[in-house]
């Protein structure tokens, strides 16, 4: 591979890298505002400037400039090296670039970071990007220095609504366009764009329409300052109280990688952001995901239930044992869940097959949904593929719906609480059962209809592997323990299990992962 030096260093390059992203491939942070991995260069805010030797045997660029000379006390005419933008210059073989190493940087980088502040206001101690705003840390690592400008600063609209999702401070911006990029080139979707020209430009959306893709919030993601924020997580959280849990988002069969950042305090989380995986999402997610960390906190259940009503575990586990006391093996059922992890389907599936002893198992989840051409899956469900390689054989949800109105099935063990079909056209061939004992972390049909409820993990609650609709296989951390009584549903699977006289081996999740092992290397998963 051919290299250039950075600061002395050998860097690897790829054919058409620029100094910043063959610097960012090696982890080496030039600083930057206005440009972004996954976006076009725009090479606007000039805080990526480096000075670059010339090719042997050329002369360098060099820039005629006035210089305050103390001893003559007055200006002289003098040269500095011509700096170049590190996001849009090209790089070649053998170029050597200073970026740390040279005093002209520094003086241009502290330079062009007073310049962003002239007109930026204080509002840093409410501001929502305070903590990782990039003009704050670039002002600790570049500038340094006061305020010197002593006029009033230029005031431009703040508070403006760009739609559902964005709050637009038009003083706070640095007019970088990275929104107005993502927006056109990502979303596909141009409604953002600048007007007027020098101090007075500001982002305005387009006439008569709103910011209403469906990657609004990719918009805030991308702004390096607080220019941009979230309606859903404005004023609600300091981000320095915040730790980040590396999730995925179960909203769809992309399997988007996450951060999911929650206050340790309360067990609370607050928001949800990309975690860069160029296989998957590569930088982005879209609104409804980044939002669906609300399902953490809505139609929860955390504790068991025996007809609806709240119970303890071991009444609602012995409730549980008198339904399936003499139920004949064929005629129990259970429905594995594509809302849920592996683990907690293999633990159901093996209950069911090895120690129950029946093969009969349906599949259930949420209804498929709106797709599009950039992230966004039909299938609402975030492991449809881990639940095909673990039972190819398990049947549709009406299958299920049909064998129990056949009379075939009267005994149902089901993971999670979403259906499929329409809710409503489910209550009567449900009602027939003799027993229902669904585990499940929200409130739903198949727990609004069931016997017993025993409280499940939802995914930020208990570490799990989900394989997305391209087959790869994923896991997502625990951020923090669940409420109440909830247990990951492959443990409350062993207790069952163990009420029903069939004890499992597996008291820890590594344990269940152990057993998964030759049944995944079978699959090919
Ligand atoms: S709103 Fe943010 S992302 Fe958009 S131009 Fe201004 S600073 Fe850049
Ligand atoms: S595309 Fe799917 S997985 Fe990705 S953020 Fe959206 S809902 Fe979540
Ligand atoms: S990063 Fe803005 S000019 Fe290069």
């Amino acid at each position: 591979m051919p290299t250039f030096k950075l600061d002395g260093r050998e860097i690897p390059f790829e054919k058409g890298d620029t100094i910043i992203r063959a610097a960012h491939r090696m982890g080496i942070d030039i600083p930057h505002y206005c440009w972004h991995p996954g976006l076009s260069v725009a090479a606007n805010c000039r805080m990526c400037l480096v000075e670059v030797a010339p090719p042997p045997g050329q002369r360098p660029l060099m820039l005629d400039i006035l210089a305050w000379d103390k001893e003559k006390n007055d200006y002289v005419v003098t040269r500095k090296p011509k700096l170049q933008p590190a996001c849009q210059m090209g790089v070649v073989e053998n170029m050597e670039v200073k970026s740390e190493a040279s005093v002209e940087v520094a003086k241009a980088r502290a330079q062009v970071q007073e310049f962003l502040l002239l007109n930026h206001p204080v509002d840093c101690p409410i501001c929502d990007q305070a903590g990782e705003c990039r003009l704050q840390d670039y002002w600790l690592e570049h500038q340094g220095t006061k305020k010197r400008m002593r006029d009033e600063p230029v005031h431009k609209p703040k508070g403006v609504v760009f739609g559902p999702t964005i709050v637009y401070d038009a003083e706070r911006c640095i007019v970088c366009t990275r929104c107005v990029r993502f927006s056109a080139e990502i979303a596909k979707d141009p409604v953002l764009d600048e007007r007027e020209r020098g101090n007075l430009t500001e982002i305005v959306v387009s006439p008569g329409r709103q910011l209403d893709h469906d990657y609004t919030l990719m918009t805030e993601h991308v702004c390096p300052v607080g220019a941009l924020t979230s309606s859903d997580f404005r004023f609600k959280a300091r981000v320095w109280f915040l730790r980040s849990a590396r999730t995925l988002c179960t909203g769809c069969a992309t399997g988007c990688n996450a951060y999911l950042d929650y206050d340790p305090r309360t067990m609370t989380p607050y928001r949800h952001r990309p975690r860069e995986n160029m296989a998957v999402n590569q930088y982005w997610m879209c609104d409804e995901g980044v939002l669906s960390y609300h399902r953490l906190t809505e139609r929860r259940i955390h504790e068991p239930r025996i007809g609806g009503q709240p119970t303890t575990m071991p009444d609602a586990l012995e409730k549980v044992r008198r339904l399936f006391a003499g139920a004949a093996k064929e005629q129990v059922a259970v429905v594995l869940s594509a809302q849920h992890s592996s683990e907690d389907n293999f633990a159901l599936y093996k209950l069911a097959s090895t120690f129950i002893g029946t093969s009969t198992c349906f599949i259930s989840g949420k209804p498929e949904g709106k797709r599009d051409e950039i992230l966004i899956h039909q299938d609402k469900n975030p492991n449809t593929a881990g639940v095909r390689a673990l039972a190819p054989q398990a049947r549709s949800f009406d299958d299920l719906l049909e064998s129990i109105l056949a009379g075939r099935v009267t005994h149902v063990i089901a993971l999670g609480s979403d259906v499929p079909g329409d809710p409503a056209l489910l209550e009567a061939p449900l009602a027939k059962l003799k027993a229902l004992v669904t585990l499940a972390s929200h409130d739903g049909t198949l727990t609004r209809a069931a016997h017993v409820v025993l409280p499940a993990c939802a995914w930020a609650e208990a570490e799990g592997t989900y394989v997305n609709s391209r087959g790869m296989s994923q896991k997502s951390e625990r951020a923090y323990d669940a409420k109440g009584l909830s247990r990951p549903a492959w443990d409350l699977i062993a207790r069952v299990g163990e009420v029903l006289g069939y004890a499992t081996s597996w008291r820890k999740l590594k344990e269940v992962r152990r057993a998964m092992e030759p049944e995944e290397a079978a699959a090919g998963t």
